[in-house]
C-alpha cells in the first residue's frame, strides 16, 4: 500500500486542501493528513480539526475517511521523525502561486537537509481554489457579524 503524508497547519482545512487529498488519491492508496504545529501560525494543538468544506466536499471528505482512504493525524516535532514513524512512500504539498513555490522550496530543501529521504511532489491547486487560504477563512471569520 502506498501511502503519502500532506504535512499542514489547516487551520482551518478548506476545499483547497480537499482538493490536494482528492488528486493524490488518484496515486496513493492513502493520504495521512498530518498537522503539525508551526509556532509562527500559532495553531493551539489541543483543539479539534475545523473544517470549512460544507455541503457535498464535507459529504466527501466523511467517506473518504470511512473507506479509509484518509487517516488524520496530529504531529510536533519535525516532519522527518514523523516519517521515520509511518510507513510513508511520499510527502504531498499543494501549490497556488509562486509565493507558495518560494515557500515550499525553502520547507523542502530544510526537509532533504535534516535527512528526509522520500520524494516531495507538488499539486497544482485547482483554478477554483487559488484564493482561497487558512489565513483569509480566519480573517473573515473573526470579521463576521455574530
Ligand atoms: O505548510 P504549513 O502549513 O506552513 O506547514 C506547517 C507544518 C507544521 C507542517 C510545517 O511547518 C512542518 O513540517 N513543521 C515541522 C517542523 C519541521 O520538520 N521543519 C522542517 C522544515 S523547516
Amino acid at each position: 500500500m502506498k501511502i503519502a503524508v500532506y504535512p499542514g497547519s489547516f487551520n482551518p482545512f478548506h476545499q483547497g486542501h480537499l482538493n490536494v487529498v482528492r488528486d493524490a488519491l488518484k496515486v496513493f492508496d492513502r493520504v495521512i493528513i498530518a498537522r503539525g504545529v508551526n509556532p509562527d501560525k500559532m495553531l493551539p494543538q489541543d483543539t479539534e480539526m475545523e473544517f470549512m468544506l460544507g455541503g457535498t466536499g464535507n459529504i466527501l471528505f466523511k467517506l473518504l475517511k470511512q473507506r479509509d482512504k484518509v487517516h488524520i493525524v496530529n504531529f510536533t516535532g519535525l516532519l522527518k521523525d514523523f516519517i521515520e514513524q509511518h510507513d510513508v512512500s511520499a510527502i504531498v504539498k499543494g501549490l497556488r502561486n509562486p509565493t507558495d513555490l518560494e515557500y515550499e522550496k525553502t520547507q523542502q530543501y530544510w526537509n532533504e537537509d535534516l535527512g528526509i529521504k522520500v520524494p516531495t511532489f507538488f499539486v497544482i491547486s485547482g483554478r477554483a481554489y487559488t484564493h482561497i487560504s487558512s489565513s483569509a477563512i480566519r480573517a473573515v471569520k473573526s470579521m463576521e457579524k455574530k
